[in-house]
């Protein structure tokens, strides 16, 4: 692939991560080509047709060249909590350098992956973040879509497996507060329709991505155990207890399990929208599809990006 072929290929940030690979496997799948922008060229599956480029936030000139004639850049990037030299106001910071790049590129279209309920008010720097992002994407007068999911599930995915890891081998598995508040997780496959069907459309959109299923976290916790066949009993505790004990786990396990924020982000109902569902795979039903495999390996968010 050349970068001067104008339009005939599309540019997925993480193509070899989680919902880039999705993204770019839905994109070839109807016959485009996929280039990737990645920190983690060596975790390209062998064979791949995806050609890798760095994801390179101090070589603006790179990015350029590496997007310049594509169709599409779909965004991936964002980082999932603050660690060593990483922050989500440094994430938002490289996040203008890649929209830059793509606008100098002439991209003509960007898909945006958010988060449910980003606000430049919000009490969460993850959330707050997100918003700052989708507001430059706007400055930059980018052609664009923006999905916003709450969770994402299938495949590599971290939350549910570590959810089932947990429920396998530990005795008891506790749930802050009264654990009614919801969520709307939504297949990752879907979250790659959404994404390639707003990549063909011209129009600025906004869609929250999320999935037919809305559990209470209680619910799925209980059909998670139900699923793996734990004997581990699901107890409330106060809400406060949930941060300090997922740390000591976080320690023991070498990983960051679940930060404080993403605790009371969740607990505060922001995983959970009102709207129509916009994916159609059932996460309960893919949870009891999955109940072989599901938990047997932990998934380890550090590892992933930070070593
Ligand atoms: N996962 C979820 O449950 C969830 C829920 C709601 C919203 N989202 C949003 O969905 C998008 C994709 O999430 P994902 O879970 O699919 O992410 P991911 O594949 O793990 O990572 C997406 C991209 O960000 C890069 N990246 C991640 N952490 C990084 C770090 N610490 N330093 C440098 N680069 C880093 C990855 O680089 P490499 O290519 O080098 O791996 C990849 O290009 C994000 O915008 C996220 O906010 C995810």
């Amino acid at each position: 692939m050349t970068s001067t072929e104008s339009g005939d290929f599309d540019v997925v940030t993480g193509a070899f991560s989680y919902s880039g690979a999705a993204i770019a496997s839905e994109l070839q799948a109807a016959g485009r080509r996929v280039r990737t922008l990645t920190g983690h060229p060596g975790r390209a599956p062998a064979g791949t047709a995806i050609e890798a480029r760095p994801l390179d936030f101090t070589d603006p000139a790179g990015l350029t060249e590496s997007l310049r004639g594509a169709r599409a850049l779909f965004n991936t990037y964002w980082v999932r909590f603050p660690h060593g030299q990483v922050s989500h106001e440094t994430a938002v910071a490289q996040s203008r350098v890649l929209f830059r790049a793509a606008a100098e590129a002439g991209v003509r279209r960007v898909v945006h992956v958010s988060i449910t309920h980003p606000s430049a008010d919000s009490p969460y720097p993850y959330f707050r973040g997100k918003a700052a992002v989708e507001v430059a994407l706007r400055d930059f007068g980018l052609s664009h879509a923006v999905l916003r999911p709450s969770i994402l599930f299938g495949g590599s995915g971290v939350l549910i497996n570590n959810i089932a890891w947990l429920l396998r081998r530990l005795p008891v598995f506790a749930v802050g507060g009264t654990g009614a508040y919801r969520v709307r997780p939504i297949h990752i496959d879907d979250l790659a329709r959404l994404a390639a069907r707003a990549a063909d459309s011209a129009q600025t959109s906004v869609i929250d991505a999320v999935g037919p299923d809305r559990p209470t976290f209680l619910e799925l916790v209980h059909h998670i155990r139900d699923a793996v066949g734990s004997r581990g009993l699901v107890i409330r505790v106060p809400g406060a207890l949930i941060p300090p004990t997922a740390r000591v786990l976080g320690l023991a396990l070498r990983d960051t399990l679940l930060t404080g924020e993403e605790y009371q982000a969740m607990a505060g109902g922001l995983a959970d929208t009102e709207g129509p569902a916009t994916g159609d795979t059932s996460l309960m039903q893919w949870i009891t599809d999955h109940k072989g495999t599901l938990g047997r390996t932990y998934a380890n968010e550090l590892v992933r990006h930070f070593r």
